[in-house]
């Protein structure tokens, strides 16, 4: 898989580079690569943004800057861009990332990913640049770089070789084995610690009751979830 994240602050994601299933992935062959804004814009003094029109507060990432960055990129016309790559334009107001779009997006071979800053994005950006806008919850960021990282942070991890224990992608929370349902707790040693003890199953052995009691678990915290987004029954 190959990644290109637009952003003004490609060097916000150096932290997030080196996190071990980030390594993995990489070293297994996927392309994380960062494109700024700043290096290709047309204007003069790096500017990027500008005061919208009609008034009100905040700038508004400028068009023919988004323009600039993907020709440069792609070398052809960015209208293009996206009838051939994903082209995903990070926003408050986007489609939610949950699970299933996690799985949609890691069985991608290219994704292009536009991160706004300020107040975001002039509109002609969305509507002839970008394939789709998601976001990462019902909330604003300062910008989409933390949302760029979510959503690697999520895909990435789902990719061959990326977590080193394949099935821990498989089983976890939300997943299409636990039904959406939220995933089962864990416990580690000690066995008892200030009295609380391991549920007694876990230590028994047993391999077909453990999953029994950790598909039941499961079950009901979806129920006790409750509200929308925690997860269906299975
Ligand atoms: Cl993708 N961008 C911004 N700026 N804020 C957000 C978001 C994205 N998702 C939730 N809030």
């Amino acid at each position: 898989m190959e990644i290109d994240v637009f952003t003004l602050f490609p060097a916000a994601f150096q932290w997030f580079e080196h996190q071990r299933h980030v390594v993995n992935a990489v070293a297994a062959g996927t392309r994380l690569n960062y494109v700024d804004y700043r290096r290709h814009t047309p204007l003069g003094a790096g500017q990027v943004d500008d005061t919208p029109f009609g008034g009100g507060a905040g700038m508004v990432l400028r068009v023919d800057v988004v323009e600039a960055a993907l020709r440069a990129r792609y070398g052809e016309d960015p209208v293009r861009v996206r009838e051939r790559r994903r082209v995903i334009a990070l926003t408050p107001s986007g489609r939610l990332l949950d699970d299933r779009l996690v799985d949609e997006l890691a069985g991608e071979s290219q994704l292009t990913l536009l991160c706004g800053r300020y107040e975001g994005f002039d509109q002609r950006v969305l509507d002839h640049f970008a394939a789709e806008e998601i976001s990462i919850g019902r909330y604003v960021l300062a910008g989409g770089e933390l949302a760029a990282m979510v959503l690697c942070d999520a895909v990435l991890r789902k990719l061959p070789g990326a977590l080193g224990h394949e099935a821990s992608v498989q089983e976890e929370s939300y997943s299409q084995a636990l039904g959406g349902a939220p995933e089962y707790p864990h416990y580690t040693r000690p066995a008892e610690h200030r009295g609380w003890r391991v549920p007694e199953v876990l230590l028994s052995g047993h391999h077909a009751r453990i999953r029994e009691w950790r598909l039941e678990q499961s079950r009901q915290r979806a129920r006790a979830g409750g509200e929308a987004g925690r997860g269906s029954l299975p």
